[in-house]
C-alpha cells in the first residue's frame, strides 16, 4: 500500500458497523410503528379493471390497505433526469396503468410484519392485458436516438474527425458486436423508508443517496412545502445508484403514516426490489476500429443500443467515456435508445464506463492480436495527453504509469503471446488478459459548516451521503488534518437534510465535491482563529485556543462550486436537483484511470473458469484515505468478477419482468470465487482538478474488469467471448 506522509485514520465507523449498532433505515423499531408490505402487479402490462382488498382488510391486526383508489391527492415527484425527484416519472398506486410486471398495486400497513405480508398476498386484482416487450430484440419495441431527444442538449453525441472515411482508409480493420445483459444492484440494505409525522411536518428515515431529493421529492408529491420534509439518512447498507433518487415506496410510507397517523416502516423485499428500484439495463455495441500496420489507431465508431422504459428516457453516455480510453485519430459515438414495458433503468456502478470499456478493451485485445503486437505495448502507443473528443488537455492523465506498474507488478514479461499457450501442471489452460478503464471526473457544489467546540470536538456539517465507501473517514482524515486534531475527535454530519443541502453522491463525485469543500471550512475556522488569537496559532489545537480567548464554541460555513458553474446552481443544490459539472470544463477535461492485469484458469474438463489473480493500478489523483480506497478497488474488481462471469438479471419474454429476482438465482460471486487482488495507486495529485488535488475513484475500480477477464480467457482458450456473462457453456 502507498504510504502517505500524513497520518491518517483507518475506518472511523468500523465500530458501529461490526458492534450491529441500528444505524440503518430497515433496523428503526421505534415506538408505535407499523409495518407495510406491498402487492404487485401479475401482468407486465395493461390496467387494473377491478382491485379487491376485502379479505386483505379483516386480516388481524391490519390498519390500513391502501390502492391507487384510497391514495388521495397525491402525483409523481418527476423524472430525476427530467427535471425531477424520482428514479422514474411514474409513480406506483396513483392510476389503475400497469407499466411493469412486479410495479406495486397496493399497500397494507399492519401491527406486525407477518400479519402486513398475509393480509398483502390476499389482495386481489383484475386485469386487461396488452402486448408488451421488455428485451432489446423483443417485438414492439421503440428504438430512439438520442440526438433526437431533448437530452441531445446535454449529451451531445461524441464526434471528432471524419471517423468513417478515416476507418475506409485504415490498412487493419476489427468490427465486432458485443452484448451486456441487464443487471441489478443487490445491496445488502434493501431499499426502505420509515416515516413519521409530527403534526404537519413528516420525517423520512431512509438509506438514500440523495436525501435532499427525497425531501423535495416528497414534498412534490404530496403538496405540502420542504420545509414540512426531513430526510435522515446517516448510512446506506450499500447503494451503486439504486438509491440515488426517490424510490416508489417512501410516498407510500408516507401517506400510510398520515393516514393512520402512526410511523410507518416500509422494506421492499429483495423479490420486488428487482422490479421496483432501477437497474442496469441491457445493453449492445457495435464497435469499428481502425488502425496503421504499425497499431497507430486512426479511427473508432462506437455504436450502441441500451433498454429504456416506455416511460421514460434513461440517458445514455457510453461512448463519453469509450472516446477518452487513447489517442484515437478519429472518434464517432452513436447513443439509441429502445424503449420497453420496465421499470425505467438507473444507474448502477459505472453504468455506461463498464459495459463501454468491456466492448471498446476487448477490441483493443483483438487488434493487438492481429497486429502480432503486445497489448500492453500497444495501448501504450496510443496514449495521448489530449481529450480526442474536445481538443482540451487531460488535467491529468497517469493511465501510462497505472499500466506500467501494474505489468512489472503482474509479472506481464513471463507472458507468452499465443492462446493456448500457458497451461498450469494439472492442465488446466492458463490465461493472461490486460484492460484498462476511465471514468469522468465530475464535482459538485457544496456547502460546508465547520463547529469547534472547547472541549475539543469538532463537527462538520456537509452534503455527503455514507454508502460504506468510506466518505466519514475521509472528511475525518481532512479536517483533522487540517486543524491538527485527532481524526476520532472529528464527527461527519451528512445523509441529513437538517445539516446542509445534501447533493446526491453519485458518479464518484462524492471526494472531489465534499473534501475541497472540507479543506476550505478548515481554511474559514484557521483564519477565524487567529483572529481571536494575537499569540498565534501555530501548535495550538482549537480548543486551546477557544479557551484562552474565553469562547466556548466557533462556527463557520463556506459555499463551494465547481468552476465554471453560475452562482444559480446554489440554488438548485438547495432545491434538490442534480448540479453537476464535469468531465468537460473550460479549460481541461478530468477522468481517472486504471490498469488491471488478471489470471484465468480453466480447468481441462468442466471448464470451469477461476479468476485466481488480478493487479490493478489506479490514478485518482491523491489518495485522500488509504484503507477506504484500496478497499473501494477490491469491491469494484469483484463486482467486475460477478460482471464477467456471474451477474445477468433473466428476462422471460412469455411474462415480462425479471425471473430470477432473488440471491439464490441472480448469481453473484462468493468468497471462494476470489482469489488476490493487489491495489496500488499511482497517487500523484490532480491540482488543476481541485484545490485536494482528489479525483473519483469508487466506480472507475469497476471498468475494465470484465474486458481484463475476456481477454484472458481468449489468451487462455483462442476464443473471442463478446456477451456478458462468459460462461462454461461458452467454452464447451
Ligand atoms: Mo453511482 S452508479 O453514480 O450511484
Amino acid at each position: 500500500m502507498t504510504s502517505l506522509p500524513y497520518p491518517y485514520t483507518i475506518r472511523v465507523d468500523a465500530e458501529d458497523k461490526v458492534r450491529g449498532k441500528p444505524i440503518y433505515a430497515a433496523d428503526d423499531n421505534r415506538p408505535g410503528l407499523l409495518h407495510a408490505a406491498l402487492a404487485v402487479s401479475t401482468i407486465a402490462k395493461g390496467r387494473i379493471t377491478d382491485i379487491d382488498t376485502q379479505a386483505a382488510s379483516a386480516v388481524h391486526g391490519v390498519r390500513l390497505v391502501l390502492t391507487h383508489k384510497t391514495m388521495g391527492a397525491a402525483k409523481s415527484a418527476g423524472f430525476i433526469m427530467g427535471g425531477g425527484y424520482g428514479f422514474q416519472s411514474l409513480q406506483p398506486m396513483l392510476s389503475p396503468a400497469i407499466a411493469y410486471r412486479g410495479q406495486p398495486i397496493a399497500l397494507v400497513a399492519a401491527e406486525t410484519l407477518e400479519q402486513a405480508v398475509e393480509s398483502a398476498h390476499l389482495v386481489r386484482a383484475r386485469y386487461a392485458e396488452e402486448p408488451f416487450g421488455v428485451s432489446l430484440d423483443a417485438p414492439g419495441v421503440e428504438v430512439v436516438h438520442q440526438a433526437d431527444t431533448p437530452l441531445k442538449n446535454f449529451i451531445p453525441e461524441i464526434a471528432s474527425g471524419d471517423a468513417d472515411q478515416a476507418l475506409s482508409k485504415a490498412p487493419v480493420k476489427i468490427d465486432a458486436v458485443f452484448k451486456a445483459p441487464p443487471q441489478h444492484q443487490n445491496p445488502m440494505e434493501l431499499i426502505a423508508s420509515v416515516a413519521e409525522w409530527r403534526g404537519n411536518k413528516l420525517t423520512v428515515h431512509e438509506g438514500t443517496q440523495n436525501a435532499e431529493a427525497v425531501r423535495h421529492g416528497v414534498a412534490t408529491a404530496l403538496g405540502i412545502a420542504p420545509e414540512q420534509v426531513e430526510v435522515i439518512s446517516p448510512y446506506l447498507g450499500g447503494g451503486f445508484g439504486q438509491k440515488n433518487s426517490l424510490q416508489m415506496q417512501t410516498l407510500l410510507a408516507a401517506v400510510a403514516a398520515r393516514e393512520t397517523g402512526r410511523p410507518v416502516k416500509l422494506v421492499v423485499p429483495r423479490a420486488t426490489l428487482f422490479h421496483a428500484a432501477s437497474f442496469r439495463p441491457e445493453s449492445r455495441h457495435h464497435i469499428r476500429l481502425g488502425a496503421e500496420r504499425t497499431g497507430k489507431m486512426l479511427a473508432a465508431i462506437h455504436e450502441v443500443d441500451a433498454q429504456t422504459s416506455r416511460h421514460d428516457l434513461f440517458p445514455g453516455e457510453y461512448t463519453a467515456t469509450s472516446s477518452r480510453l487513447y489517442g484515437f485519430g478519429s472518434f464517432r459515438g452513436v447513443e439509441r435508445l429502445v424503449r420497453t414495458d420496465v421499470q425505467t433503468p438507473g444507474y448502477m456502478r459505472a453504468p455506461f464506463e463498464h459495459p463501454a470499456c468491456f466492448a471498446m478493451e476487448c477490441c483493443v485485445d483483438e487488434l493487438a492480436y492481429s497486429l502480432g503486437q503486445d497489448p500492453v505495448a500497444l495501448r501504450l502507443a496510443n496514449d495521448t495527453d489530449t481529450d480526442v473528443a474536445t481538443g482540451l488537455p487531460f488535467s491529468s492523465r497517469y493511465l501510462a504509469e497505472c499500466l506500467k506498474r501494474g505489468a512489472e507488478l503482474f509479472g506481464w514479461t513471463r507472458r507468452s503471446m499465443a492462446p493456448r499457450s500457458m497451461r498450469a501442471k494439472d492442465g488446466s489452460a492458463i490465461g493472461w488478459g490486460v484492460a484498462v478503464g476511465a471514468y469522468p471526473g465530475l464535482t459538485t457544489p457544496a456547502v460546508a459548516h465547520l463547529k469547534a467546540d472547547e472541549d475539543g470536538c469538532v463537527v462538520i456539517s456537509i452534503g455527503g451521503h455514507e454508502m460504506g465507501q468510506g466518505i466519514r473517514t475521509s472528511l475525518a482524515n481532512t479536517v483533522s488534518r487540517k486543524l491538527g486534531v485527532l481524526p476520532e475527535k472529528v464527527r461527519a454530519v451528512i445523509g441529513d437534510t437538517r445539516a446542509a443541502p445534501q447533493h446526491l453522491t453519485a458518479g464518484s463525485w462524492g471526494t472531489a465535491s465534499a473534501i475541497p469543500a472540507a479543506e476550505d471550512a478548515a481554511d474559514a475556522m484557521l483564519m477565524a482563529l487567529a483572529e481571536m488569537s494575537p499569540a498565534g496559532i501555530a501548535d495550538r489545537t482549537p480548543a486551546e485556543i477557544l479557551k484562552a480567548a474565553g469562547r466556548r464554541t466557533l462556527e463557520v460555513e463556506v459555499q463551494r462550486k465547481p468552476p465554471g458553474q453560475p452562482d444559480e446552481i446554489l440554488g438548485r443544490l438547495r432545491a434538490g436537483l442534480p448540479s453537476v459539472a464535469g468531465p468537460v470544463y473550460r479549460s481541461h477535461v478530468t477522468f481517472s484511470y486504471i490498469a488491471h492485469f488478471v489470471e484465468v484458469v480453466i480447468e481441462p474438463g468442466t471448464r470451469r473458469i477461476r479468476v485466481p489473480r488480478v493487479v490493478s493500478v489506479a490514478d485518482c489523483g491523491r489518495v485522500i484515505s488509504p484503507r477506504t480506497a484500496a478497499s473501494q478497488v477490491r469491491g469494484g474488481v469483484v463486482w467486475g468478477i460477478g460482471a464477467a462471469l456471474r451477474e445477468s438479471s433473466e428476462v422471460d419474454p412469455r411474462y415480462g419482468g425479471f425471473l430470477n429476482a432473488d440471491l439464490a438465482d441472480y448469481v453473484l460471486p462468493v468468497n471462494a470465487d476470489i482469489g488476490s487482488i493487489d491495489v496500488e495507486f499511482i497517487d500523484k495529485p490532480d491540482p488543476v482538478f481541485n484545490r485536494s488535488g482528489v479525483k473519483g475513484l469508487g466506480e472507475v475500480a469497476m471498468t475494465g474488469v470484465a474486458p481484463a477477464i475476456a481477454n484472458a480467457v481468449f489468451h487462455a482458450t483462442g476464443r473471442r467471448l463478446r456477451d456478458l456473462p462468459v460462461r462454461i457453456d461458452h467454452l464447451l
